[in-house]
């Protein structure tokens, strides 16, 4: 199979708070699963993700923290980064839409589209804050929902039932910096006339053709993601502004727009390509064999909320300015709860990553671990501290742990630390080496169809295939009467150990650099899998444990931490 080239992107983060267990199950995680498999694979991969820093989300924080938006965005854009690295997701670049490039690459599409007459020009009656002289879009502005009832409804969308939304439709709108009632006043704006593209677009989610060309197989994406396009083109597009009366964001391009910003759901996804290009530039690449390629696929990890911007209003964007690719799948996931609530950052119902790690210190692979194995992949899951304990000590310890523990201490112990010789094989003896290619087989076919906790579960059944095998041969007895069997056993125990120094690096990175470390191997090709990794003689570590057991009192004190 020939070299493949991808473009994933995780959703630009706002850059107003630090990043919590929700985020990094919804959108990184994921991201980083598929881009080391897809690396370790041999492909070339740009992984991109930043800080999305415009947008009522960061003036809004601003104000409630008293400092200025660009000292809410320098200091989370830092936390955030360093949480992302402290985690093991390995972006690429980790950018930020507040610098001088991206504004000028936003301002360049702007004009591109607004060249072509793209955009419509109107002017109109908006809401307005009179008391503090501001119009009110978006989060600025709250209300009933006019399509679920839900009553905490923002300007542009309904967090509730996932309605996108204009403020004019909204039942009982308040302004959010004042509670006010709003008032009119008259604006002009660019819109983008989304009705215009219903046809095209149908053709591209459902069928899978784009241009006339076949671009993806639907039946790749998942349902929910195909359902949600699908009731919104049912329900007829509208025309969205995509500008707005601020003073925080990326300055409209054009004569007469003073105190006019790019709406935030247009700059930001540019952002991608504005990171692309930096990176591009850092590694002496062309951005455009990423964004301007058929034989590319650009994949977007995002969080259910961001559908439609990403599978409706920027595949717009992209064909509109010619010659972009569109997504090949947009792998969004549902939501994460935690011990049975929905998290929330107002009421600091959330596990915040950076006093993970101060409590967990170097355990970030079964925080890795436990979301790989509830990710709301097809529905909400539940995030609680009993099931972690539980996932780390029955699972991680228990299994691959001991498993791992018991292979190194036995070949220090009665072989010096040197691998010993396979010789005559039984039938189960050819089964478990055989289950070490289906497993890399089955694995890489799971992540390939973003299916993860199912990889994750054929990663950890062959770590139980060892453990078994090694519970029911026994080879600490074996050893005093029968050393040639002895040893065939423990060199098959070995190649396990080391094919899964590979297999469990997309969810397990640290792990497996560990792993590798205690075999004293340097593998980095899943394509090298086999049953012969380490040959006979080949000398290994002293032994060292992969996973910490997490005590009761451990898992008090985090429940205490979330209700005080
Ligand atoms: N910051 C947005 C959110 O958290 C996501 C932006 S994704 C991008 O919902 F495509 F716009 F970059
Ligand atoms: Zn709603």
């Amino acid at each position: 199979m020939g070299k493949k080239r991808f473009t994933v992107t995780s959703a630009l983060l706002y850059a107003n708070g630090p990043i919590h267990l929700g985020h990094l199950a919804g959108a990184y995680l994921p991201a980083d699963i598929y881009v080391r498999y897809q690396k370790l694979k041999g492909h070339d991969v740009a992984f991109i993700c930043g800080s999305d820093e415009h947008g009522a989300a960061i003036t809004l924080q601003a104000k409630k923290e008293g400092v200025s938006p660009q000292e809410i965005v320098d200091k989370y854009h830092e936390l955030n980064k360093n949480s992302f690295k402290d985690f093991g997701i390995n972006f690429d670049i980790y950018d930020r839409t507040s610098s001088q490039d991206h504004h000028e690459t936003a301002q360049e599409v702007f004009k591109l589209l607004n060249d072509q007459g793209k955009f419509v020009k109107k002017t109109n009656q908006q809401f307005y804050d009179v008391e503090n002289k501001q119009f009110l879009a978006d989060r600025y502005i709250k209300g009933t929902c006019p399509k679920c009832g839900h009553d905490d409804a923002y300007g542009d969308q309904c967090e509730k039932c996932g309605s996108t939304l204009s403020p004019e439709e909204l039942i009982n709108p308040k302004s959010t910096i004042s509670g006010n009632t709003p008032t009119l006043k008259e604006t002009s704006h660019w819109f983008l006339p989304m009705q215009n593209h219903e046809n095209w677009l149908k053709k591209w989610i459902n069928e899978g053709v784009f241009d006339g060309e076949k671009t993806h197989n639907p039946k790749d994406w998942k349902s929910q993601v195909v359902g949600q396009c699908n009731s919104w083109l049912d329900t007829g597009l509208k025309e969205r502004s995509m500008t707005r009366d601020l003073d925080w964001g990326v300055k409209v391009p054009v004569e007469n727009s003073e105190g006019k910003v790019l709406y935030v759901w247009l700059d930001a996804p540019i952002g991608y390509i504005t990171a692309t290009k930096k990176y591009a530039q850092n590694n002496n690449l062309n951005w455009k064999k990423y964004w301007k390629n058929n034989e590319s696929e650009l994949i977007h990890f995002i969080g259910k909320d961001n559908i439609v911007f990403h599978c409706v209003i920027f595949p717009i964007i992209l064909k509109e300015m010619g010659g972009f690719n569109l997504p090949t799948n947009v792998p969004a996931n549902e939501f994460l709860n935690l011990e049975g609530q929905k998290l929330s950052t107002s009421k600091n119902w959330a596990i915040w990553l950076h006093e993970y790690l101060s409590d967990f210190e170097n355990q970030q692979d079964t925080l890795r671990y436990v979301l790989s194995a509830t990710s709301p992949e097809n529905k909400d899951t539940d995030f609680t501290w009993k099931d972690f304990q539980a996932r780390n000590n029955n699972e991680l310890v228990a299994v691959f742990g001991n498993f791992i523990n018991r292979v190194i201490v036995l070949t220090n112990k009665y072989w010096d630390g040197l691998v010993p010789e396979r010789t005559n094989l039984l039938q189960y003896d050819k089964e478990v080496l055989e289950s070490i290619n289906m497993s890399a087989n089955k694995i890489g076919k799971a992540i390939e169809s973003f299916k993860l906790r199912e990889g994750l579960n054929e990663m950890m059944s062959l770590a139980r295939i060892g453990n078994k095998y090694l519970a029911e041969t026994e080879p600490w007895k074996l050893i005093k009467t029968d050393e040639e069997r002895t040893s065939t056993i423990l060199n098959i125990s070995l190649q396990i150990s080391a094919a899964l120094s590979i297999l469990c690096e997309p969810y397990l990175p640290f792990t497996a650099s560990k792993l590798k470390k205690l075999l004293n191997i340097n593998l980095q090709d899943w394509n090298d899998i086999s049953v012969d990794l380490v040959a006979a003689n080949h000398k290994i570590n002293k032994h060292e444990h992969l996973f910490k057991k997490i005590e009761d009192s451990e898992i008090e004190e985090q429940l205490q931490k979330l209700n005080s």
